[in-house]
């Protein structure tokens, strides 16, 4: 691989061990997928952060690059860990708080921005053709699809390492040549009216190659998102073509196949049956929920009074907890839980509930995997009805 001299002096230990080590590590990943060479980059967003998740191999591997000199040399942001800082969660069970806080701290102080959030766009939105080493599939894919950034699914020591270097290699959707749609979706009316979850999960495990989504110009920009995430979980989609929202000069398009997808498609991907659970929990908010979207939750509970049914949990990136707080405290005087920095899939969780209502396609393939309860895919606006009727 060709690396400049600043590469060679930093790999060479000049910048100290874990620039060094940092920078090997890119090397042998870029390697390995072919790349002849690095490519800066503006913005680092660090996932495999939660302990819950990567356990004490996880943390000695971040604490180890912290105490050995490891900083953020580009803007770098931090997905959410297993613990809800802000302390209104009656359903996350901040059990790994000590061992969680460790990890934040070290994150913390090699300069990475403790936003504690799977939408680090929200923080930083990405130019056209900018290129980024992030982590955390649903982020990825909303970069590379909305903003037309150029990213990788980045594992999370990739991006640690990316942040420390400032560099990573320069393969796969970093290059031009790799970001070519060739299956077109093309979605009926009817598909269209089923919650968006399915549509994702449902791409995501029939379409292998790059597809070209037809018909979904006039969904919003919170729909997109969950669209997205939900398609990068159950495949490996990093980027998809959205004919009208899409940057046109970030892609191009050599179609070889087209695909039909009709409202009975998606029955399978509506998940389970919970109408005899007896406890159901509703949740909204993954990925992390935008300003407009709590509002829109807000408006929705004001309309039926408050909670009365089950549970309702909202997960949000920890720092609206201060910015909001008129609006986090009135969703909580309403009966919604709420957790800030974290989420259930991360988490370790408190099981007072058979069975999970949900928005989120992405949480929906996860919460049934890891937790084994019941979960069953609505629209928001009936998630919110259910519970609060
Ligand atoms: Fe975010 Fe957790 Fe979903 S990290 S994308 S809310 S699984």
């Amino acid at each position: 691989m060709y690396l400049t001299r600043e590469q060679e002096r930093m790999l060479n230990g000049e910048y100290g061990w874990a620039a060094a080590k940092a920078l090997e590590l890119i090397v042998k990943v870029g390697e390995v997928l072919g790349a002849e060479e690095l490519v800066e980059i503006k913005h680092a967003h660090v996932s495999g952060v939660s302990y819950s998740n990567i356990g004490k191999y996880g943390l000695e591997f971040i604490l180890d690059f912290y105490r050995r000199g490891g900083r953020a040399r580009v803007y770098t942001t931090i997905n959410p860990g297993c613990v809800d800082y802000s302390g209104l969660s009656s359903i996350i069970d901040n059990v790994y708080r000590d061992a969680q806080s460790a990890i934040d701290e070290g994150l913390v102080e090699m300069g990475f921005k403790p936003v504690f959030t799977c939408i680090p766009h929200y923080y930083r939105p990405p130019s056209p053709g900018e290129h980024l080493a992030w982590g955390e599939s649903s982020a990825v894919i909303f970069a590379n699809s909305i903003f037309g950034a150029y990213t990788n699914r980045e594992g999370g020591p990739v991006a640690l390492a990316a942040s420390i270097t400032g560099y990573t290699y320069k393969a796969g959707l970093h290059l031009a040549d790799n970001r070519v749609g060739r299956v077109v979706v093309e979605v009926s009316a009817t598909a269209r009216e089923a919650p968006i979850g399915a549509l994702g999960l449902w791409i995501g495990e029939n379409v292998r190659a790059t597809p070209i989504l037809r018909g979904l110009e006039r969904l919003g920009l919170e729909e997109l998102k969950s669209l997205l995430a939900s398609m990068a979980a159950s495949g490996s989609h990093a980027l998809a073509i959205i004919e009208g929202v899409t940057p046109t000069e970030t892609y191009r398009v050599e179609v070889v196949d087209k695909v039909f997808v009709e409202r009975g498609d998606l029955e399978d991907y509506l998940g389970d049956d919970i109408a005899s659970s007896e406890t159901v929990l509703g949740y909204i908010g993954c990925p992390h929920l935008h300003p407009q979207e709590l509002l829109y939750i807000l408006r929705l509970v004001r309309k039926y009074g408050r909670v009365k049914r089950g549970r309702l949990l909202v997960t949000i990136p920890l720092e609206y907890v201060e910015r909001f707080r008129p609006l986090i405290y009135e969703l909580k005087a309403r009966g919604v839980d709420i957790a800030a920095g974290t989420c259930p899939v991360v988490s370790v969780i408190r099981r007072e509930f058979d069975a999970v209502l949900t928005n989120s396609g992405k949480s929906a393939f996860y919460l049934k995997k890891i937790h084994g309860v019941k979960v069953r895919l609505e629209r928001l606006e009936n998630v919110i009805r259910y519970v609060c009727t």
